[in-house]
């Protein structure tokens, strides 16, 4: 994919790319520990043309990225915010080589549920994902108290009510082996959306975790409160059925 080249203060640059403040970004280079093409920089605002110009900090180059783009596998107890008083937010497990200003949750989990939370801060493309005319689907794995039966297809199928007079898009589950495992396709993302479908017919998740976000699953070697980065490509299939 071809990235246009930007002309950026190196102070900025510095400051964008490790989420650090400006003052910090001027620390570094005050002292001599940021090089340009392999000579020490001595001016805050040297221009610096991204893709080419070659930033590194104590030896370590740094790989420019306008935005980022991050898998997380979110823990139980964690909170889809990018602040809260009471309880660790999913940007706190973000490590600090990823860690920018701007970044966020697009869309969120509960604080029980696991699985798949994209987190960027690029806001045009997370709005794009969100909005409902991008028909990008997320499929849940849940477990639920008691077991499922053929009739739940049907009626999630057709679009369910919930609590009263909430209508749902037409959604799938597909009950497994054991009853009382499933998983279910959203095209949507009303708010408590699977555990509220799913009490409309009498039952109760118990269990769960987001593991699909339109054509791109969550990364199975990912441990529980781990992340990665995704790449271009991979950002792609999101748009995929
Ligand atoms: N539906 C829910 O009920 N909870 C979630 O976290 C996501 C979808």
């Amino acid at each position: 994919m071809y990235i246009k080249p930007e002309t950026l203060r190196l102070d900025r640059y510095l400051s964008a790319q490790l989420g650090i403040s400006r003052n910090d970004a001027k620390e570094l280079i005050k002292k001599r520990q940021v090089t340009v093409n392999g000579e020490i920089a001595k001016l805050y605002d040297m221009k610096i043309v991204t893709g080419s110009d070659i930033v590194s900090v104590n030896g370590n180059e740094i790989n420019y990225r306008k935005y980022v783009y991050i898998m997380l596998n979110k823990p139980a107890g964690t909170v889809c915010a990018v602040k809260d008083e009471l309880s660790p937010t999913v940007l706190e497990l973000i490590p600090q080589e990823l860690r920018r200003k701007g970044l966020f949750p697009a869309g969120r989990l509960d604080k029980d549920t696991e699985g798949f939370v994209f987190i960027t801060d690029d806001g045009e493309l997370a709005h794009k994902m969100l909005s409902p005319r991008s028909h990008v689907d997320k499929i849940y794995y849940a477990e639920l108290d008691r077991e499922a039966d053929e009739s739940y297809i049907e009626r999630f199928e057709e679009g369910m009510t919930i609590d009263g007079d909430e209508k749902c898009l037409p959604a799938k589950i597909e009950l497994l082996p054991d009853r009382k495992k499933v998983y279910i396709t959203l095209h949507e993302g009303k708010y408590h959306q699977v555990k509220r479908m799913i009490h409309a017919l009498g039952n109760e998740v118990v269990y769960l975790k987001r593991v699909q976000i339109g054509g791109l699953p969550l990364d199975e070697t990912l441990p529980l409160g781990s992340c990665r980065e995704i790449m271009h490509k991979e950002i792609e299939k999101i748009y995929t059925k």
